[in-house]
């Protein structure tokens, strides 16, 4: 078939999909009883509770950034998971490589292209891992969404393969075509037979137990239609799944950490939670930066691994920072995040997944603000009254939600580009030559190298007069919407 032909057929199809689809794509209390095919539906995968991943001993996040090509990307290390690890470090770095050197920025023109990579634990048990690592990817118009499940047979220490999961691949693909075909009303099978063919990119669980088996964008409809996946009801996957597939399904729906992962799940811990009504940052008296030479320190992208140490450090300094956090790393250092807040810091919003916010749609760009504002409230018990939009992107729409969300948008006056140059003499040498009174320094509490130059940059700085404020001690009454950059 021609692609205009499958492109038409492909149109059909979004129809039937979303009236299919109506009703919502999340999980559902109520069992599918028929196989579904839908548009969007990376919802509906079951995913593990962040907090059980944040209870592993161990645990945690790495990321690689560019801030002038827009590039961010995160994903889990798992202790004692050395195969998945490193599985699932090569998609992501192998991703980036792609980007970086395939999609160059137009000399000239205004869109720069962005790659976001993220991910979530879609199953979790003693007998295995898996993970789904999703990708937003703008060439400078619109954007693509990929995935790629990853599957870890736990005893035996190694990654299987998505299709290690079936036992009928045949059965699989008659059944996954029929379920386009039918609800596509007519058959093309020539495209569906070729897309079939390849290994699925993702295969997971839906939270009432559907075998969900996901097609990247393009893959088996036209692309401007998205993702496109097949549930196949639980009762139907008889015969369909392998061992290892139904060991997956378990811990899809059961989650637990391995043995020799966290003794204590959460929900049995005796309950220091922040009390569920949100405070407005009573925080201490402002500093007097008509008087004072002010500065404030600001930390991005976190909260990671090296942040609890940079925490300790600024005690002892008996510095305050500002954090600009991320909502899916404060759902994986939830504690971290309350810990921000407890030692007296100033804490703000640097959206949930660092996506540029202008390419963005109003909703998205909504939900990428208050989920994290959430997050921070869940975690930490106080809500967030900064916005930093990721690499400063900004517009009217961004303006727009900051007011109606109550929040100020603090940009920077100061950029030592540590994500650039892991050099902590380099950074500090530059955050010291640079520093004014009433300066907003941007740094990135994710790399080691940021940390270890903080306590050189904190004596240099009080050496030089200058006294450590949070970002809104350097104003007076903050505006909801309006832009900051310096005192
Ligand atoms: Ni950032």
């Amino acid at each position: 078939m021609s692609r205009r032909g499958i492109a038409a057929l492909s149109a059909l199809l979004l129809t039937l999909l979303t009236a299919c689809d109506a009703g919502g794509s999340g999980p559902s209390s109520e069992p599918e009883t028929s196989v579904v095919a839908a548009r969007a539906p990376e919802d509906a995968l079951s995913v593990v509770d962040p907090e059980l991943m944040s209870s592993i001993p161990g645990f945690q996040t790495r990321s690689r950034v560019d801030e002038e090509r827009q590039m961010h990307a995160t994903w889990p290390d798992l202790p004692g998971m050395a195969a998945l690890d490193a599985a699932v470090e090569d998609h992501a770095e192998a991703r980036i490589d792609d980007f970086l050197t395939e999609y160059l920025p137009t000399p000239g023109a205004v869109a720069v292209p962005e790659l976001n990579l993220t991910w979530r634990t879609v199953g979790m048990s003693e007998e295995v891992v898996g993970i789904v690592q999703d990708e937003y990817l703008n060439p400078g118009g619109s954007a693509a969404m990929l995935w790629r499940s990853t599957w870890y047979d736990v005893a035996a220490g190694e990654v299987v393969d998505n299709s290690a999961l079936i036992s009928d691949p045949d059965a699989l693909t008659r059944t996954i075509r029929k379920a386009l075909i039918d609800l596509a009303g007519a058959d093309f099978s020539d495209g569906i037979d070729e897309a079939l063919a390849e290994e699925p990119p993702v295969v997971g669980f839906t939270g009432d137990g559907s075998l969900f088996v996901g097609f990247d964008e393009g893959q088996v409809a036209a692309a401007s239609e998205g993702r496109i996946s097949v549930r196949i009801p639980a009762d139907r996957t008889e015969g369909l799944l392998t061992q290892i597939g139904l060991e997956a399904r378990a811990a899809a729906l059961d989650p637990v950490v391995p043995t020799g992962g966290a003794t204590d799940l959460p929900g049995d811990e005796p309950s220091d939670e922040p009390s569920s009504e949100p405070s407005e940052e009573p925080g201490p008296a402002k500093p007097d930066c008509d008087r004072l030479k002010c500065v404030a320190l600001t930390f991005d992208d976190g909260p990671g691994g090296f942040t609890d140490g940079l925490l300790d450090l600024l005690r002892r300094k008996d510095a305050t920072a500002t954090f600009f956090v991320l909502g899916q790393q404060v759902e994986s250092y939830p504690d971290v995040a309350r810990r921000i807040v407890a030692d007296g810091h100033e804490i703000g919003i640097h959206t949930w997944d660092h996506k540029s916010l202008p390419t963005l749609s109003p909703a998205k760009v909504q939900w990428e603000i208050l989920s994290t504002q959430r997050a921070i409230e869940q975690a930490t018990g106080q809500r967030a009254r900064l916005l930093r939009p990721p690499y400063g992107a900004v517009d009217g729409v961004v303006d727009r939600v900051a007011r109606r969300a109550g929040l100020a948008e603090m940009f920077w006056s100061v950029d030592p580009e540590d994500w650039k140059d892991h050099d902590s003499a380099v950074v500090a040498r530059r955050v010291l030559a640079k520093a004014r009174a009433g300066s907003v320094i941007l740094v990135h509490d994710i790399h080691r190298t940021t940390v270890d130059a903080i306590g050189g940059i904190v004596a240099g700085l009080r050496q030089r007069g200058f006294t450590l404020v949070r970002a809104s001690d350097l104003f007076g009454d903050l505006k909801a919407g309006k832009r900051y950059y310096s005192r």
